[in-house]
C-alpha cells in the first residue's frame, strides 16, 4: 500500500491546498494531510481549528486522513510508515527551498521520497499568507477559500 504525507501549516487551508489534496489522493492509496503544530509561528488558527477545517473540506474523499504533527517531518513519515512526501510547486521561487528540504530529508531517510506536483495554474499565485493579508483588510477572499470558511476567517480579525 502506498501511503503519502501532504504536510503544511494550512493557516488557513486554501483552494490551492484542496486542489493538491484531490490530485494527490488519486495517486496514492492513503493520503495523510499532516498539519504542523508550530508553537514558534503564532498561527491565526489553532491546530484544532486547522484540522477541523481540513476535515470538513475533505470529508468526501475516503482515502484522506487529517492529522497533526510536531517535530521533524521525516521522523513523522517514519512513524506513519509513509514512503512519500507530497509538496506543491507554485513557481520557481518555491523550488530552491523545497529542493533543499527534500534533499535533506533524503539524506536522513533514503526510504522516503518527495514528490513535487505543479500547482494548477489558477492557484499559482495563492498562499495562506495572501488569504490572511486580504482578510485582515476585510477584502474579498471568496476566490481563495471555500464559502464555509470565509466567515470563520473574517471572525479572527474582528476579535
Ligand atoms: O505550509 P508550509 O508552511 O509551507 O509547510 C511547511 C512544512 C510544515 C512542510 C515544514 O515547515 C515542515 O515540514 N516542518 C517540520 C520540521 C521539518 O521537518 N523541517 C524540514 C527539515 S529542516
Amino acid at each position: 500500500m502506498r501511503r503519502a504525507i501532504y504536510p503544511g501549516s494550512f493557516d488557513p487551508v486554501t483552494y490551492g491546498h484542496l486542489d493538491m489534496i484531490v490530485r494527490s489522493a488519486k495517486i496514492v492509496d492513503e493520503l495523510i494531510v499532516a498539519v504542523l503544530i508550530n508553537s514558534a509561528k503564532n498561527p491565526l488558527f489553532s491546530i484544532e481549528e486547522r484540522v477541523s477545517m481540513l476535515e470538513e473540506m475533505t470529508k468526501d474523499i475516503p482515502n484522506v486522513k487529517i492529522q497533526s504533527f510536531e517535530g521533524l517531518l521525516i521522523e513523522y513519515a517514519r512513524e506513519k510508515e509513509a514512503n512519500l512526501i507530497i509538496r506543491g510547486l507554485r513557481a520557481v521561487t518555491d523550488f530552491e527551498y523545497e529542493l533543499q528540504i527534500a534533499q535533506t530529508n533524503r539524506i536522513v531517510n533514503s526510504q522516503v521520497d518527495t514528490l513535487f506536483l505543479a500547482t494548477s495554474l489558477e492557484y499559482a499565485y495563492l498562499s495562506s499568507t495572501i488569504v490572511r493579508e486580504v482578510a485582515s483588510y476585510g477584502g474579498d477572499i471568496s476566490h481563495f477559500v471555500p464559502g464555509p470558511l470565509i466567515e470563520r476567517i473574517y471572525a479572527k480579525y474582528k476579535q
